[in-house]
C-alpha cells in the first residue's frame, strides 16, 4: 500500500521571488525600447543599488558569482599556479571557480559552531606558493572578518569573500559586502535575491573596480584599449531588470525568512539531537537558508534517513553542502595538495546539514507539517527518556 505524501505539491528549498511583475515587465519594456541590452543603463542602476546595500562606493556587475570569483581572483593578480585557502565547507563553486582558471584551492576546516573557516587554521596553511585567502559567509553568517583581515594583512595577501549566501547580512553592524579586497554576492535564480543568474563585486577600493571592470569586459579599458587578457562576464539589461525588482522586496524576503526561522525553531524545540542552525547574535540576517543539523549518535537516525522520509512526503530537503569540497574530484585525487591537514569539522558538517523550505511560499502551517514529519523520523528512533 501507498499513502498519498502530506503535502500534494512539492516544497522547494531556493524558490525564486520575483517581485512586482508589473516593475519587472516595465523595465524590461525599457530595455526593449531602448535596444540597449546588456551592460546598458539597467546595469549601472543596479550597480549604484547594491554599492549602497553593500555600503561601498564600487560595484561591478557580472553574469554570475562563479565568474565573479574569478575576475575578482584575478584583479587581486592570483594567477594559475598560485595557492588560495579556502574553506572545505561551501557549495562547489567557491572551490571550482579557483580551479576553472587553474589556481589551486587548499582546503581550511570549518568552524563547527559557525560553518565557517575556522580562520584559527589558516595561518598553518600558508605557504611560499600562497598569494591569497577567501573566506565564505556560509548560510549568510559572517566570518570572522577581523581575524582574517589581520592575518591576511600581516602576510600581504588579498582577501577576497564568497558573499553569495550573505546580501543584507552584517558583522559587527557593517553591511556584508564591504570587507576584504573585495566581496562577491550571488543572484541565481534560487537566492533571495536574484537576477535570473547574475553577481557583482563590490569594493572600496576603486583601481581594484576599474581592474574588475576591464576583465569583465575582454581586458579592454575605459579608454577603449586592450591591456589585458579578459573574459565575457558581463550582465545583460533583464538580468539587471530582475535584480533591481528583486532587490525592491529584500527587507520584506528578510523579514519573512526570519519569521519561518522562528517558526521552525520552536517546531524541533527539545527533538533531541536536532537543531535549527543559528546566525550571529546581535547582527542582521537575511536567513535565506534554513538549515537544521542532526546528530545521529544522539536522534538515533541519520540525516540521510530524514533526507529520504521528508522527500518521500514532498518536501525536497537538500543536503547543503554534501560531501563536503575536499570529499569530490578533482580534489579528493590529491589531497597533499589540497587538503593537506586534516578536516573533521567541515566533514562531520557535511553528515549533518539539512536544507529545508522557507522564503515567502511557506507558510506557518507547511512548516508545522514538515517540523511534524521530522519529529516523527527521530521519535520512531529514540527511546523513550
Ligand atoms: C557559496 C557559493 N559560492 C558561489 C556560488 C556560485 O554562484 P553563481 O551560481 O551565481 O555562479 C554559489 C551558488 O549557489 C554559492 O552558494
Amino acid at each position: 500500500m501507498t499513502d498519498s505524501p502530506v503535502f500534494r505539491e512539492p516544497l522547494h528549498v531556493g524558490r525564486p521571488n520575483i517581485g512586482s511583475r508589473a516593475r519587472l515587465t516595465e523595465r524590461l519594456e525599457g530595455a526593449l525600447d531602448r535596444l540597449y541590452l546588456t551592460n546598458g543603463p539597467l546595469v549601472r542602476e543596479f550597480e549604484e543599488r547594491l554599492a549602497e546595500v553593500a555600503g561601498v562606493d564600487h560595484c561591478v556587475a557580472v553574469c554570475n558569482a562563479t565568474i565573479g570569483l574569478q575576475v575578482a581572483a584575478k584583479a587581486a593578480g592570483i594567477r594559475g599556479g598560485d595557492e588560495v585557502i579556502v574553506p572545505a565547507f561551501t557549495w562547489v563553486a567557491t572551490a571550482a571557480a579557483l580551479d576553472w582558471i587553474g589556481i589551486v584551492p587548499v582546503f581550511c576546516d570549518a568552524d563547527e559552531t559557525t560553518g565557517n573557516i575556522d580562520w584559527t587554521k589558516v595561518e598553518a596553511l600558508i605557504g611560499p606558493r600562497t598569494r591569497g585567502i577567501m573566506g565564505v559567509h556560509v548560510f549568510g553568517r559572517p566570518c570572522e572578518v577581523d581575524e582574517l583581515e589581520e592575518i591576511a594583512g600581516r602576510h600581504g595577501l588579498p582577501l577576497l569573500f564568497d558573499s553569495a549566501h550573505a546580501i543584507g547580512c552584517t558583522y559587527k553592524g557593517r553591511p556584508v559586502g564591504g570587507f576584504g579586497t573585495a566581496e562577491v554576492y550571488s543572484f541565481h535564480a534560487t537566492k533571495f535575491v536574484n537576477s535570473f543568474e547574475g553577481g557583482a563585486i563590490v569594493t572600496r577600493d576603486a583601481e581594484f573596480a576599474e581592474r574588475c571592470r576591464e576583465l569583465r569586459n575582454f581586458g579592454i579599458t575605459s579608454a577603449g584599449e586592450i591591456r589585458s587578457g579578459g573574459t565575457n562576464a558581463k550582465m545583460n539589461e533583464a538580468a539587471a531588470a530582475m535584480g533591481l525588482t528583486s532587490l525592491e522586496v529584500m527587507d520584506s524576503l528578510m523579514e519573512a525568512n526570519r519569521i519561518n526561522h522562528g517558526r521552525y525553531e520552536k517546531g524541533l524545540d527539545g527533538l533531541p539531537g536536532v537543531w535549527v542552525r543559528g546566525q550571529a547574535e546581535g547582527e542582521r540576517a537575511n536567513h535565506q537558508y534554513l538549515v537544521i543539523e542532526i546528530d545521529a549518535a544522539v536522534a538515533g537516525i541519520h540525516r540521510d534517513e530524514v533526507h529520504t522520509a521528508l522527500i518521500a512526503q514532498n518536501v525536497l530537503s537538500r543536503r547543503y553542502f554534501h560531501p563536503s569540497c575536499h570529499q569530490v574530484e578533482p580534489y579528493l585525487s590529491d589531497p597533499a595538495r589540497h587538503a593537506p591537514h586534516p578536516l573533521p569539522h567541515a566533514e562531520a558538517l557535511a553528515e549533518r546539514v539539512l536544507a529545508l523550505p522557507t522564503g515567502t511560499t511557506v507558510g506557518p502551517s507547511e512548516i508545522d507539517q514538515v517540523c511534524d514529519i521530522i519529529r516523527r523520523c527521530v521519535s520512531a528512533r529514540t527511546p523513550a527518556r
